[in-house]
């Protein structure tokens, strides 16, 4: 028979009013001290009939912060900027988890504190791009982090989810994915250190299990989730092995017992299946909620839930033009088409000012 989206679900002790998950989505529009604003609060509460939202990424310090204008989630007026946003979106009804990101080398030196080179797990930059001063250019090089100072990232973790807490967030999302820090680590075309942190599967799974670890002791496994993309090149990061490195990673982010993995399956934003690799082992392997992304509509969707591939849903660039996504969704409504003008950065156009669709034009 066949499921439907349509249904609530039960995230550890939330209840959520359907499977339809909001991506995360850099914005770049936080404001001065990288604080949320009102606007960022209407955005996220305009989305608030998505089962869950996951926010933008977020900083978990001044050194984790890669792109212009990302908000971040280290300081008070941060924490009092973020908790209008989850009021916002509990004032509809809505489900809020942040996402908490250290960038590692995909940042620039005008971004980090006195000019200083972006951390990474080893000193090789990474073919991509940033976003600072309203254009794209090429990331900075960075300095391959000392032993010693990775307790430090742990702890700016730890000390994250606790403000994300007094944000009144119903949970985080640890990073874990599209070649930032955690991913940097996990894969070999980042990361060729050689002590604990480099070299074998268990080595270079450390970092992103350590800091996982730590979110849930500091806030519990049932509102503890973390995003991972074994295979999306994004951000120029490469594996030699992702099956055997994610097979073992997530053996043990469910031995954490943490309430859900949410998988980029493919090329993030692109192919589903430029590189094979086997997402069912990952589904079997983990016992909580599996949360599937990467270019799904409803049809393909329905047809994974449906046949037990995924528990949630979730959708990405589909919310930037549809804050009603779901209705939209679930009686057949046109989806709208997004300005990638105003995608990064800017104000209230291309942000809070997508329709809902009129109630008469459902058909
Ligand atoms: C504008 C934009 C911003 C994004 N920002 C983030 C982000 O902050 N964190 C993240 O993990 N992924 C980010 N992504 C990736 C999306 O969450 C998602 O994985 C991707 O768009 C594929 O899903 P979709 O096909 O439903 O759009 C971003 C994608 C886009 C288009």
């Amino acid at each position: 028979m066949t499921k439907t989206l349509f249904e609530p679900y039960t995230l550890g002790s939330l209840t959520l009013s359907n499977r339809i998950i909001m991506a995360p989505l850099t914005r770049n529009r936080a404001g001065p001290g990288f604080v949320p604003g009102d606007l960022t609060a209407e955005y996220y509460g305009q989305r608030a009939s998505a089962g869950l939202l996951i926010s933008e990424a977020t900083q978990i310090s001044q050194q984790g912060q890669g792109y212009q204008d990302t908000p971040g989630i280290y300081s008070q007026a941060q924490i009092e900027g973020w908790r209008k946003v989850t009021s916002a979106v509990h004032a509809k009804g809505g489900r809020i988890f942040v996402q908490l990101w250290h960038v590692g080398r995909v940042s620039h030196i005008e971004l980090q504190e006195n000019g200083a080179a972006p951390v990474a797990p080893s000193a090789i930059r990474a073919k991509t791009k940033t976003f600072v001063n309203d254009g794209f250019i090429d990331v900075s090089e960075p300095r391959a982090l000392k032993l010693h100072e990775l307790p430090g990232i742990v702890d700016d973790f730890r000390k994250a989810a606790a403000n994300a807490v007094a944000a009144g967030f119903d949970g985080v999302e640890v990073h874990g994915a599209n070649g930032y820090l955690l991913d940097q680590f996990a894969k070999d075309g980042a990361n060729v250190r050689t002590d604990a942190y480099g070299g074998s599967i268990e080595n270079r799974a450390r970092l992103m299990l350590e800091v996982t670890a730590a979110v849930v002791e500091e806030i519990g496994a049932e509102r503890t989730g973390i995003r991972i993309s074994p295979v999306s090149p994004a951000n120029g990061v490469s594996s030699s092995d992702a099956q055997a490195q994610f097979d073992y990673i997530v053996d043990q982010l469910d031995a954490l017992g943490i309430v859900y993995i949410h998988v980029v399956e493919g090329t993030t934003g692109g192919p589903r299946d430029a590189t094979p690799f086997d997402f069912g082992s990952l589904r079997r392997r983990f016992g909580n909620t599996y949360i599937a992304n990467n270019g799904y509509d409803l049809e393909l969707a329905t047809s994974h839930l449906t046949e037990d591939k995924a528990d949630l849903f979730a959708f990405g660039r589909p919310f930037i033009g549809n804050p009603d996504l779901v209705e939209r969704l679930q009686t057949g409504a046109p989806l709208a088409q997004i300005n990638p003008a105003t995608i990064y950065g800017g104000g209230a156009a291309g942000y809070t000012d997508y329709p809902a669709i009129a109630a008469a034009s459902r058909r």
